[in-house]
């Protein structure tokens, strides 16, 4: 049985006064949802006072993003223990804005993977297909070498508790969420990958939740679906009432 995961990329948004403002709010509200994780991700400027305000309640707190550096000098970045000592029990990697605008491969992806799994914090691995890969009709194969090199060198075991958010690229931000058919399709293969790569266990507990263009009012399609675990939402994660409300439909 896996518990719906329901997490709020805010990306670029939100001071450490508007995140507090949120994360108390968002606990009220979601007091009686106790059978879905909700996670919030601020900006690392705000990761320690969400993490505070969030504490003793169901909110868990992810970073958007890591290095896989203990420490050292890597001038701008953060390390998975900074991370967990700021509060963090979770942390994106491999978005596709990171893959696009800051250079994150599938390697460097699988590194930030393992160091989050090293440091006892649970990776949410972004994955998905561009649209032109979609047209050209490679998604399968682009998911699959995604999901092999990103997973690399992590064990069933590990694979088991880790999230992987399908986040197709073109329906990221733009309005244009994916057809229930062709999440299902997608969600369907990757864990029918986990089950050959990693074993039947690991296939079985994993979260894979879907990403782009979620709202309130297409939660329950997806939710629906036996492969979609959950969601992970941006624009629609900014407003507390309505992230609310696609934690409640997620159910
Ligand atoms: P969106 O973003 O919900 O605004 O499409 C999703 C994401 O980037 O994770």
């Amino acid at each position: 049985m896996r518990i719906p995961f329901i997490a709020a990329n805010w990306k670029m948004f939100k001071t450490v006064q508007e995140s507090v403002v949120f994360v108390k709010q968002l606990r009220s509200l979601v007091k009686d949802a106790s059978n879905v994780q909700v996670v919030v991700a601020p900006p690392f400027t705000a990761l320690h006072a969400a993490a505070e305000a969030a504490r003793n309640s169901q909110v868990g707190i992810a970073a958007q993003d890591v290095y896989w550096e203990r420490e050292g000098a890597f001038t701008g970045e953060i390390s998975p223990g900074m991370l967990k000592e700021a509060g963090a029990d979770y942390g994106i990697v491999g978005h596709s804005e990171r893959r696009r605008l800051f250079h994150d491969t599938d390697e460097t992806v699988n590194r930030k993977a393992l160091a989050l799994v090293a440091a006892e914090l649970t990776p949410i691995v972004c994955i998905g297909e561009t649209l032109e890969e979609r047209e050209r009709g490679e998604t399968l194969a682009v998911l699959d070498e995604q999901i092999k090199q990103g997973l690399d060198g992590l064990t069933g075991e590990q694979v088991a508790s880790i999230v992987v958010a399908y986040e197709p690229v073109w329906a990221i931000g733009t309005g244009r969420n994916a057809t229930p058919e062709q999440a299902g399709e997608a969600h369907a293969h990757i864990r029918a990958r986990l089950r050959q790569w990693f074993g039947g266990d690991a296939a079985e507990r994993c979260r894979i939740i879907y990403g782009g263009s979620v709202k309130p009012d297409n939660i329950g399609a997806f939710m629906a679906l036996p492969d979609v675990d959950g969601a992970l939402v941006g624009g629609a994660s900014l407003d507390v009432r309505t992230f609310a409300d696609i934690v409640a439909k997620s159910r």
